[in-house]
């Protein structure tokens, strides 16, 4: 199980965030985006988040927390992530498999995020179309949240359908020393940390609890 470290809450600027995930040995950076509609919040316009990134050596897998996912989706992609995730829930006003092909067009693997109110079974008609599963463990919008225990039966199901299906787990939100042990005898892909690692003054310290707790 690989961390994604997400930089949503953190103690230091932007720029000195990912200056410090840079020195990490994490592989991967989680960049989330919200847009202020499908989430109250809002991040920073996407052209400053590209700047901030483009220098990364990391790979980028990206959270689209927003509405109008095409323009989001075009954009992005010059930051060549190897992973967009778009939300399950917007299956209700948009075609989904048709951005999910817009994302493949583009060589870019395919993420679906799942809310904690959303049934798991929703996911079922795209399974065969995506590369990965994004199980919200808290409410989309902000870092710091408390961990939603109850979304451990969704990763238990997918579990269930892994040999069936070819697709990637990942759980995002509320993720720290004591929660990671919830995931010990479940089967994940990638685990999201982000306050546990960025709201701290060693982000490899914190990276190694985590690490070390899977192998456990
Ligand atoms: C929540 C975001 C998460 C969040 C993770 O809407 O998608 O990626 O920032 O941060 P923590 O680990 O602080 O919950
Ligand atoms: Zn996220």
């Amino acid at each position: 199980m690989e961390i994604e470290v997400s930089f949503l809450a953190s103690k230091y600027s932007l720029t000195e965030t990912i200056n410090k995930v840079e020195q990490t040995t994490a592989n991967i950076i989680h960049v989330d985006v919200m847009d202020g509609v499908f989430v109250p919040n809002k991040t920073m316009e996407v052209n400053d988040l590209i700047n901030s990134l483009k220098n990364t050596t990391k790979k980028l897998d990206v959270h689209l927390m927003v509405k109008d996912v095409i323009s989001y989706i075009n954009s992005i992609a010059n930051l060549k992530p190897f992973n967009i995730t778009i939300h399950l829930e917007l299956a209700k006003i948009i075609n989904l498999n048709d951005i999910i092909n817009l994302i493949k067009s583009k060589n870019i693997q395919v993420g679906l995020a799942i809310n904690p109110e959303t049934d798991v079974q929703e996911i079922l008609p795209y399974l065969t179309n995506i590369d990965q599963v994004l199980i919200m463990s808290v409410h989309p919008g902000q870092g710091g949240q408390e961990f939603i225990r109850e979304v451990l039966a969704k990763i238990e199901y997918l579990n269930t359908l892994k040999n069936q299906y070819n697709f990637k787990i990942n759980i995002d939100g509320g993720i720290n020393a004591t929660t990671i042990e919830y995931l010990k005898n479940l089967y994940l892909d990638y685990v999201v940390s982000g306050s546990f690692i960025c709201c701290s003054d060693d982000y490899q310290k914190q990276i190694d609890i985590l690490q070390n707790k899977t192998k456990e």
